[in-house]
């Protein structure tokens, strides 16, 4: 018998909150000058119902509360403390998770690094069963590229961390497989103005 593959995810099981919320090198030289694109388009989004996956301590989400209804779904949901419904679960499950309900809006931020291409190819299928007609995909990617594809190197020589990264026409290639639309790609750029990784958005 083999030794199961550890999951990325399980990298989070034994923090807290406050030991997530102590970032490393990349997080100043990629993700935040990527929330110079990332926060204002997700402010734009009001009036709708969210599912947040992979929401982690909820830095986006929280932003969104103001005028949304946000559920989240993470395989780490003590690390949320903003006092909204966290399903325990896979990103992989989550026509099961949320049984009959469904959402305007299926975001997810710095999550799918931590998909194998199987596993990203059943959470774009599952995100769809769980969007409402005219729902909308929105999710961050790694490019391969250059700074994401070191990125997602340094993870495995550093930290042994499996993550993945994924060009843009595979990830159009499977949302319009799976009948999404109108895919728009807004590039996320490090300190360097390099991109590093991408949003996606899709319509169902
Ligand atoms: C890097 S954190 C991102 C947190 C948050 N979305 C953000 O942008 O700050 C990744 C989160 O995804 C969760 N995660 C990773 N793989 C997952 C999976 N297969 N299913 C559900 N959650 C997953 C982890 O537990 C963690 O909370």
């Amino acid at each position: 018998m083999t030794a199961r593959q550890k999951q990325g995810y399980e990298r989070y099981t034994t923090l807290t909150p406050e030991s997530y919320e102590k970032q490393g090198i990349m997080t100043y030289l990629c993700r935040m000058p990527s929330d110079r694109k990332i926060i204002p388009f997700l402010s734009q989004i009001k009036g709708k119902s969210i599912l947040d996956v992979g929401l982690g301590t909820g830095d986006y989400t929280r932003l969104l509360l103001n005028d949304n209804r946000v559920v989240g779904v993470d395989q780490n949901p003590h690390l949320c403390r903003l006092g909204i419904k966290v399903h325990k679960g896979d990103a992989t499950q989550l026509s099961n998770i949320v049984g009959n309900e469904k959402f305007d809006v299926v975001l997810s931020t710095w999550m799918t690094e931590y998909l194998n291409p199987g596993q990203l190819s059943v959470f774009l299928s599952e995100a769809k069963k769980v969007l409402n007609e005219q729902g909308i995909f929105i999710s961050t990617f790694i490019s391969t590229y250059c700074l994401g594809y070191t990125y997602v190197k340094l993870a495995k020589v550093l930290k042994g961390i499996d993550k993945y990264c994924y060009p843009k026409k595979e990830i159009i290639n499977k949302l319009k497989n799976l009948g999404f639309t109108n895919i728009k790609i807004i590039n996320l750029n490090s300190w360097l103005y390099i991109t590093w990784a991408y949003l996606i958005v899709a319509e169902k």
